[in-house]
């Protein structure tokens, strides 16, 4: 049996050698796919290495359950931590006492839900946390993961002394291309050699900054790195949008929604991820989340403004003592606008819309509430509030955000 196993491997590793590494003269990134940003779980923010394939399939089960899979949570994402060893002809295997089934089962499984699943590597020679990298493996492992049934696979930047990030992430997709299974391609490179220049025709997503945390206002050192709050994610992404769009999305890190922030502060990162047309991948422990966190992660009218097929990033409009607004074109010529209030003390908003003319010289839209007048509908409380044509005054708690959504009614 081990031996068949062996000669079958040997036969691949030369199948590979003939046919596909000379094949790939026109490799590039497989095209139409994620045109809105993707959304999913993974492992990483709350689970660390503890990952197996009984959490995977529970969380499978739990996101078809509580709505998440009709809400759009597609991709399931095994983070780092799931690697057991290469064997004698380099191909890579998941940890046995993990994962005894193996990778193809739990993606039969996953699959038969009618989702999609995700995993990690690295372009270094070991992970982050030590496990085997793909440096040097790059064909194998893609090979490998397509007849696992992989979708999707994050690949991180630890140990890649004397590596190119441009010249390793090629690599890498040129074997994803080549092993011929669609996998979406997320650079998780941390911003370092600004993969907004070069990743779009590499990668489908490419991380902007270094780790989030489950902070709302604060960097936590943790010695030789850092890791970031939603605020310090926020502003880390300043002059970004006009490299995203559809299939090319940049990545402020995976959310943190249920993990420890308060409902409030928890809105505000999910609104702003909706905003910034960020990837919303979950990072929870789904299987005990609260009704709460369910609500933010369902939010399907906030949903729709980060799934818009416009695919536009929002930018910031104007901040003021902490107050910052923020605006989306969206099709349709609706608009979202999010008011973020960064203070530890609650704020009153007075917006007076004809006061406002916006201008965004990126996506060549604009909305001239002298001229236009929209509906107003908040997100959050799932009401209409009236039209722009008066003035807007509320209170925005510390923390908080006030999420809309504009619908032009009538030109004047
Ligand atoms: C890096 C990545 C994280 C996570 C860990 C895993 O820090 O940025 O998102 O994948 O590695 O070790």
């Amino acid at each position: 049996m081990k031996n068949e196993k062996s000669k079958y491997q040997l036969i691949l590793l030369l199948l590979l050698l003939i046919f596909i590494i000379p094949s790939n003269s026109h490799a590039q990134k497989f095209e139409n796919l994620v045109l809105t940003p993707p959304m999913g779980w993974n492992s990483w923010n709350y689970f660390a290495c503890n990952v197996n394939e009984e959490l995977i399939k529970k969380t499978v089960d739990v996101i078809v359950s509580s709505g998440l899979k009709d809400a759009g949570y597609i991709y399931i994402n095994i983070d780092d931590c799931w690697h057991g060893k290469r064997d004698s002809l380099g191909f890579i295997h998941p940890n046995q006492e993990r994962f005894p089934s193996g990778m193809k089962a739990l993606s039969d499984y996953v699959h038969s839900k009618g989702l999609k699943l995700g995993i990690y590597s690295c372009a270094g020679s070991k992970t982050c946390a030590g496990y085997p990298g793909s440096r040097g493996h790059e064909y194998q492992d893609a090979i490998t993961y397509a007849s696992w049934g992989i979708d999707y696979l994050k690949y991180d930047w630890c140990n890649t002394e004397n590596l190119n990030a441009i010249g390793a992430y090629t690599t890498m997709r040129d074997a994803i291309y080549s092993a011929g299974r669609p996998i979406v391609f997320s650079i998780c490179e941390w911003g370092v050699s600004k993969p907004w220049e070069w990743g779009r025709n590499i990668g489908h997503l490419w991380r902007t900054t270094g780790d989030i945390t489950a902070h709302f206002d604060s960097v936590v050192n943790h010695g030789t790195w850092s890791s970031f709050g939603v605020m310090q994610i926020i502003d880390k992404q300043d002059g970004l949008r006009v490299f995203a769009g559809p299939g090319h999305w940049n990545d402020p890190d995976m959310l943190e929604v249920g993990n420890g922030m308060s409902y409030s502060e928890d809105r505000a990162h999910f609104s702003m991820w909706c905003m910034l047309a960020a990837p919303l991948i979950a990072g929870n422990d789904i299987s005990t989340m609260s009704k709460e966190t369910v609500e933010i992660l369902t939010n399907k009218e906030a949903i729709a403004v980060n799934q818009d097929s416009l695919g536009i990033q929002g930018y910031k409009y104007s901040k003021k003592n902490d107050l910052e607004i923020w605006f989306k074109p969206l099709s349709k010529d609706e608009w979202a606008v999010c008011f973020l209030n960064r203070r530890k003390t609650t704020e009153n908003i007075d917006f007076l819309w004809e006061n406002n003319s916006i201008t965004d010289s990126f996506s060549k839209r604009d909305a001239n509430f002298s001229k236009t007048v929209y509906t107003i509908r908040n997100l959050w409380t799932k009401k209409n509030i009236g039209t722009t044509a008066k003035s807007f005054t509320t209170q925005i708690e510390s923390h908080d955000v006030v999420f809309l959504k504009l619908t032009p009614i009538k030109r004047k």
